[in-house]
């Protein structure tokens, strides 16, 4: 059978039509897959962007309000009570140079093995090193720099060229992010003389500290302490003991409650360094039962063994030597001395032989305060004397005895233990409607604020119900209704937002009930 051409041509054009019909679909499809590529490309990025967000580094951490009241009133509490007890402020640099650091510490202490956050700085001597050894030194005055900028950029240019064609490179001076605050306060006291002053030098401190430690609860890369030092020319356990019962006396005005106190004493030159050796034959004796860690201290500071919280090394650290048994006999009365203050006091401790503390510059008493509910990093307060610390540095011979709170730890088993204050908050939402009543409310405002008291201004105009709802989630005590009628009869209305009650009042009435109101 032979086919009519006419169909023939049909069933062609059909067949390109499918064709053209199967092309559209594929292209569709296709727009369909790039456009779907397209948006999860555009999605992977948006997630990428995001993780790319600046977070803060780990280990460091924002104290956002409320919370950062409850840091302002525990500071505020510290600031009282060691103010009571004649000790002053004391604000140090958030840097020193590494060196000073490296000799209060002591090389072996862990801080300053691993935990350091430390960077080169050119110093404002800038020294510019022969790479033989010799050194040219060529000093940038300081009222040079400061009356002359111009000079000054001579001169660096010119350092910038006798670096690049003499091969000579300029030396920086190393600067460590401070660990810890007793070195600094050391350093103080020499730089500033303060052996002349009359009495005990007594200082406190408060601010961030640095130490690049494992983060976790309780433990943080930048961290805060609260600290107090005393420096003078006596050693008197009255001093010790005054110092643990200011420290007590601000825990308990701040709430921190359910701590102990633990104590000990760890010798002085005299004595300290024979029980070490003692100690470190000992060690040595039952190395192969430590693990790795214990082993290194043997060699570096045997005396951190006894800090080790491993549960295999517990039985064999209770059968060591004890400093206790082996203090010289000004250091054994010390101590005695120091535990009769203390009970002349009424202050409990607990004596823990092990207490040794993990900075190289401690002699004879040293302490810790341990909060319930915080994990393992449990320690709330570290202290203790320091008596060869200042000579240490450079400066005269001089006592030493101090603590340092940890602000971060206190404020959350505060926190735990539900002491901590409820914030004040808002008291007044200043609620203005039309924009004839608006200068009425800024001076009001200003007038509430006057009298001490927290008001939130909305800054435009809102529609009654909406400014009423966010007094409310802002957790207002009052709003202060304020519109035409009221600006027109010179009164205010006042709105109690717990149970709705509502008061018409004059000026002076709002100030009055609003300031009684405060003070209840
Ligand atoms: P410390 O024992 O190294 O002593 O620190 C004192 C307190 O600071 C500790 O008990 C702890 O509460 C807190 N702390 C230490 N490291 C961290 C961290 N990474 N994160 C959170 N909190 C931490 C000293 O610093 C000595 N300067 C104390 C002193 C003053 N000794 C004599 N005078």
């Amino acid at each position: 059978m032979t086919e009519n051409p006419n169909d023939q041509e049909k069933a062609l054009a059909k067949l390109r039509e499918r064709e053209l019909d199967d092309q559209a679909k594929a292209d569709t499809k296709r727009a369909q897959l790039e456009q779907a590529e397209a948006h999860d490309l555009a999605k992977a990025r948006a997630i990428e962007q995001a993780q790319h967000r600046f977070r803060a580094i780990k280990g460091t951490r924002d104290i956002l309000p409320p919370n950062s009241a409850v840091w302002n009133w525990f500071e505020d509490t510290a600031r009282e009570v060691f103010e009571a007890y004649n000790f002053g402020e004391i604000r140090l640099p958030i840097f020193e140079q590494t060196e000073l650091f490296a000799r209060s510490i002591g090389l072996q202490a862990d801080a300053i093995n691993k935990e350091m956050y430390s960077f080169e700085d050119r110093g404002s001597d800038v020294i510019v090193k022969r790479s033989d050894g010799g050194l040219i030194v060529i000093e940038v005055k300081e009222s040079l720099r400061l009356r002359d900028n111009e000079m000054r950029a001579q001169l660096e240019d010119l350092l910038a060229r006798v670096e690049r064609s003499s091969g000579l490179a300029a030396m920086a001076e190393p600067v460590t992010l401070r660990p810890e605050a007793t070195a600094s306060v050391a350093r103080a006291y020499i730089e500033h003389n303060m052996q002349a002053l009359p009495g005990n030098t007594k200082l406190y401190y408060m601010g961030p500290m640095f130490r690049r430690e494992r983060p976790q609860k309780g433990r943080y890369r930048q961290f805060y302490q609260i600290g107090a030092e005393v420096l003078g020319q006596s050693d008197a356990p009255a001093i010790d003991a005054e110092v643990l019962e200011m420290l007590l006396v601000f825990f308990n005005r701040a709430g921190l409650t359910r701590t102990t106190l633990c104590i000990n004493s760890i010798g002085d030159k005299n004595c300290r360094p024979q029980y070490v050796e003692l100690l470190r034959q000992e060690l040595q004796r039952v190395k192969d039962q430590l693990g790795a860690d214990s082993q290194r201290r043997i060699e570096t500071n045997p005396l951190r063994v006894l800090d080790s919280k491993v549960p295999s090394e517990q039985p064999i650290i209770e059968k060591l030597p004890r400093i206790s048994d082996h203090l010289c006999d000004d250091c054994r009365a010390h101590f005695a001395k120091l535990k009769d203050e203390l009970n002349l006091r009424g202050i409990q401790y607990e004596e823990n032989w092990r207490l040794v503390r993990g900075l190289d510059y401690y002699t004879r008493t040293t302490f810790e305060v341990i909060a319930e509910g915080l994990g393992s990093q449990n320690a709330v307060c570290g202290g203790g004397r320091y008596d060869g610390l200042v000579e240490l540095l450079g400066g005269p011979p001089t006592k030493g005895i101090g603590f340092a709170i940890g602000t971060d730890r206190s404020i959350l088993s505060i926190e735990e233990t539900g002491n901590a204050p409820a914030p004040d908050g808002l008291s007044v939402y200043v609620a203005w409607m039309g924009l004839a009543s608006y200068p009425t409310a800024v001076w009001i405002t200003r007038k509430l604020r006057d009298a001490g008291l927290t008001v939130e201004l909305p800054p435009e105009e809102m529609k009654f119900k909406k400014s009423l709802g966010l007094a409310d989630k802002l957790g207002a005590r009052y709003a202060l209704i304020l519109g035409e009628d009221e600006v027109a009869s010179r009164t205010f209305t006042l709105k109690r937002l717990a149970d709705a009650e509502q008061k018409k009042l004059t000026e002076a009435e709002l100030l009055e009930y609003l300031e009684s109101e405060r003070r209840r």
